[in-house]
C-alpha cells in the first residue's frame, strides 16, 4: 500500500464524508509545485482554491507568520493589536472604501455585508431587507450565504431558506431593475462569477449596475472573495470595469494561505455600530500579520501587472490545445482564473488524468474545469502545465 492510499484510507474512517477529494495526498509545496505522500511532484493551478496568490511557503508570509507565531497569536478584540491595524490601514489606503472588519472565511465576510445590509435598510431605506444577487453566484456555505447563492443544488437539503434574497440571471442589468421593489436594500454581485464556471460578464455591466443602484439609493455590495488580490489583474476586480462598490467583502488571496475574510465599506454605509458584529479569531495578530506581509509583497512587486502579462500568455495555451482537441468547447479568462469548456460532463476524468500528468485542476462544473494558479505562475510553469494538460487529454 502506498503512503497516500493509507492516509485516504484512514480519511474515510475518521473524517465527515462531505467532499469529494481527489485521491492525492499533499505533503509539501513550494511556490507552483506540491508534492505528494509518494513523493510525486505536482504543478498545482487550484492553489488553494484560489487562496496561494504568492504560491506555496512564500519566505515573506513563512517569515511573517513564524515571526508572529513566536511574538503574540491571539489577544481577543477586546484589545488592539498592531498586525491587525496595519492591515487595515494598508487595504483601505489600496482601495475606494472607507473602514474594514476581519473575520475568518469568504462566507463569514459576506455574513458580515449581509448584516450590514440589513441594518442600512432599516435604518436609511424604510425598512428595506431584500438583497437581489445572480444566478450561478457563489457566496459561501452558512445559512445566510446559502440563500444569497444563486445555485439550488446547494440549498435543496437545507430549506427553509433564510427569507429576503431574490435571484435574477447574471450579466442582466434589466432583470435588475425589473427584481428592485420598495424592500430591496442592496444588490450584490461577483466581478467575475468564480464558482459559477468562470463567467465573464460584459465589460459596461457593473457600471450600468452602479447606476441603477444609485438611482434607487441600493447598496453595491461586491464579492471579491475570489476576484480580489490580484485575481483578475487588479488589485480589486472593481477597478478592471470602472466602478466603486459601497460594500467589498475579501477573503481567500487575502490570507496567502492563513484563514481571513474581511469585510470593508464606504463611511457613509458601515451601518454597523459597537455590539453589532463580533469575531472572537478574527483579524488575529498571527491571520492579518501573513495578510500584511503578503500584500504588500503582492502591492510593492506589482503582482497584478504580472497577472494581466500571463492572462495572455496562459490563455493562448488553452486556446491551442483548444484547436488541437475537439472536445474543447470553450475557453475563457480574466487575469489568472480561466475555465476550460467541454462539449459533455469529462472534467472529472480530465482532472483524473491531469493528475496522473501532474498537472492539479479542478471540475468546477461537470463539462468544466477551472485554473487558479498562484498569481507568481512563469511563462516556463505555464509551458510545462499546458504540456501536462495536453498529455491528459490526449488519454480522453
Ligand atoms: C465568490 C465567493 N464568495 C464566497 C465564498 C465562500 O468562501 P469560504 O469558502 O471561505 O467561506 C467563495 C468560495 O469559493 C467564493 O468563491
Amino acid at each position: 500500500m502506498s503512503q497516500s492510499s493509507a492516509w485516504i484510507a484512514m480519511e474515510k474512517q475518521y473524517y465527515a464524508q462531505t467532499v469529494r477529494r481527489q485521491p492525492v495526498v499533499l505533503v509539501r509545496g513550494q511556490g507552483c509545485r506540491v508534492w505528494d505522500a509518494d513523493g510525486k511532484e505536482y504543478l498545482d493551478l487550484v492553489a488553494g482554491w484560489a487562496v496561494n496568490n504568492l504560491g506555496h511557503a512564500h519566505p515573506v508570509v513563512t517569515h511573517a507568520v513564524a515571526e508572529q507565531a513566536a511574538t503574540l497569536v491571539q489577544t481577543s478584540n477586546q484589545f488592539y493589536t498592531v498586525p491587525q491595524l496595519l492591515l487595515a490601514q494598508l487595504l483601505i489606503e489600496h482601495s475606494c472604501l472607507d473602514r474594514v472588519f476581519f473575520g475568518n472565511s469568504g462566507a463569514e465576510a459576506n455574513e458580515g455585508a449581509l448584516k450590514l445590509a440589513r441594518k442600512y435598510g432599516k435604518q436609511r431605506q424604510d425598512g428595506a431587507y431584500e438583497v437581489i444577487t445572480a444566478a450561478n453566484s457563489f457566496h459561501g456555505r452558512t445559512l445566510a450565504t446559502l440563500a444569497a447563492t444563486g445555485q439550488s443544488h446547494y440549498q435543496e437539503a437545507f430549506v427553509p431558506l433564510l427569507p429576503g434574497f431574490v435571484h435574477v440571471p447574471y450579466n442582466d442589468v434589466e432583470a435588475i431593475i425589473q427584481a428592485t421593489t420598495d424592500s430591496t436594500a442592496a444588490v450584490m454581485l461577483e466581478p467575475v462569477q468564480g464558482e459559477g464556471g468562470v463567467n465573464i460578464p460584459d465589460p459596461d455591466y457593473l457600471q450600468r449596475v452602479r447606476a441603477w443602484c444609485d438611482r434607487q439609493g441600493l447598496l453595491l455590495i461586491l464579492d471579491e472573495i475570489q476576484t480580489g488580490m490580484g485575481r483578475l489583474g487588479s488589485l480589486f476586480g472593481y477597478q478592471e470595469y470602472g466602478v466603486e462598490p459601497d460594500v467589498m467583502t475579501l477573503a481567500k488571496g487575502l490570507g496567502y494561505g492563513v484563514p481571513i475574510g474581511a469585510f470593508l465599506a464606504k463611511e457613509g454605509c458601515m451601518a454597523l455600530e459597537p455590539g453589532d458584529h463580533g469575531s472572537t479569531f478574527g483579524g488575529n495578530a498571527l491571520t492579518t500579520a501573513a495578510a500584511y506581509a503578503g500584500t504588500q509583497y503582492l502591492i510593492d512587486h506589482d503582482i497584478p501587472a504580472h497577472v494581466k502579462r500571463m492572462e495572455t500568455y496562459l490563455l493562448t495555451h488553452l486556446q491551442a490545445l483548444r484547436g488541437q482537441f475537439a472536445c474543447v468547447a470553450a475557453v475563457r479568462g480574466k487575469g489568472l482564473l480561466a475555465a476550460m469548456e467541454f462539449d459533455s460532463d469529462i472534467a472529472g476524468r480530465v482532472v483524473t488524468y491531469a493528475n496522473e500528468a501532474g498537472v492539479l485542476l479542478n471540475a468546477v462544473r461537470p463539462n468544466t474545469i477551472r485554473f487558479m494558479p498562484p498569481l507568481t505562475i512563469t511563462v516556463e510553469e505555464i509551458d510545462e502545465a499546458a504540456g501536462r494538460l495536453e498529455e491528459a487529454l490526449k488519454h480522453l
